[in-house]
């Protein structure tokens, strides 16, 4: 028989022992390893409560007090140290995790607009001005709108001066990615009866070889003025107004006999060459002007073509590069720097 002040001794002792291990843990980790050695199916503690068969049955109550008592005391430990290890990591993390909510990000920085689209728009702004209307027609159109009711009749010259690129769409030839803005005269008149005032900015497209003035996308303005009496001075002046309104009263607008098959008379336009002012320099090759379009009073046969009488209605039109107009404007020396998508040509307007 084992004695019993002996069981209760070494279990006084393993609280002893126990506490002091408890105490020492240094991490949560190192507590649960404590606490499975003090505790656990093998620990010293639980060979006691096996010990107490062999003590005599009268003593084993005293035995089963000291062991439960050594248990609580070692348990009560356990939940002190963990209870502090806690509350350290907490501190700690308080520390380490910390975000510094005063220091601001990195921020966003801030883009703007491509200088085409800005003067795409400035563009539509000074003609809205004007009492203009803005309409847009599709990049994709049938040989119709973007020729035959434009006055070029099939084989018609002019229709091969446009290098057009087809889409295999319809018949042979019908459907093509237009080759200027002007199909959107067309439905234009086709949509609405005259008084017509409009504008019609787009993307055209030609089968161009890329050079420093061509690219096989470019971007052109239309205008379409339909009225009763509308004259030829009519729009002369309208073109010298929206050249003043862009580039100020010192640039003006020179007119040229040219010839479109959609307008009669037709003229090419220029305007002071903004870089010499008129003096001549190598961007207007010395001429003082820059061509910037095509204009002209819009022909019987288009109206014909949307059944407006020419007898009753007169108009003009006038066409020009958008591309073009932001090359002298920016300083753009080739036209593909424009469309590269390079940012740090971009960023720098
Ligand atoms: N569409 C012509 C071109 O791209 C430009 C043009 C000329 C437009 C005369 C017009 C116009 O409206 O009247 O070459």
């Amino acid at each position: 028989m084992t004695a019993t002040t002996d069981l209760v001794a070494t279990a006084d002792q393993l609280v002893a022992t126990g506490q002091a291990t408890i105490e020492g843990a240094g991490t949560l980790t190192e507590l649960e390893d404590a606490e499975r050695a003090l505790l656990g199916k093998s620990s010293a503690l639980n060979e006691i409560r096996e010990a107490i068969k062999t003590v005599e049955p009268a003593d084993r109550a005293a035995v089963g007090k000291s062991l439960a008592a050594a248990r609580n005391a070692l348990e009560d430990a356990v939940a002190t140290r963990r209870a502090a290890l806690s509350a350290d990591a907490r501190a700690a993390s308080l520390v380490h995790d910390r975000i510094d909510l005063t220091t601001g990000g990195r921020g966003y920085r801030r883009g703007h607009l491509h200088p085409v689209t800005r003067v795409w728009r400035e563009l539509e702004d000074v003609f809205v001005g004007l009492g203009y209307k803005v309409a847009e027609g599709p990049e994709v159109e049938t040989d119709w709108y973007n020729f035959e009711a434009l006055n070029f009749p099939p084989g018609h010259p002019a229709r091969a001066m446009q290098d057009t690129l087809y889409v295999k769409l319809g018949r042979p030839e019908e459907v093509l990615l237009r080759t200027h803005t002007s199909p959107v005269q067309v439905r234009v008149m086709e949509a609405q009866r005259p008084p017509i005032y409009s504008v019609m900015p787009g993307r055209a497209f030609r089968r161009d070889t890329l050079d420093a003035r061509h690219s096989p996308v470019f971007h052109q303005i239309e205008g379409l003025a339909v009225d009763r009496g509308i004259t030829l001075g009519d729009l002369l002046g309208t073109i010298e107004a929206f050249i003043h309104a862009l580039f100020g009263p010192d640039i003006n607008a020179r007119f040229l006999p040219s010839f479109f098959p959609f307008t009669e008379p037709s003229a090419e336009f220029a305007m002071t060459c903004v870089f010499c002012e008129g003096k001549g320099c190598t961007v207007c090759s010395g001429t003082g002007w820059v061509e910037l379009g095509g204009c002209g009073m819009v022909d019987p046969n288009v109206f014909k073509a949307v059944n407006i009488d020419p007898e009753e209605y007169t108009g003009f039109a006038f066409g020009f590069g958008i591309d073009r107009l932001v090359q002298l404007l920016y300083g753009v020396d080739h036209i593909k720097n424009l469309w590269d998508g390079d940012v740090r040509f971009a960023e720098q307007f």
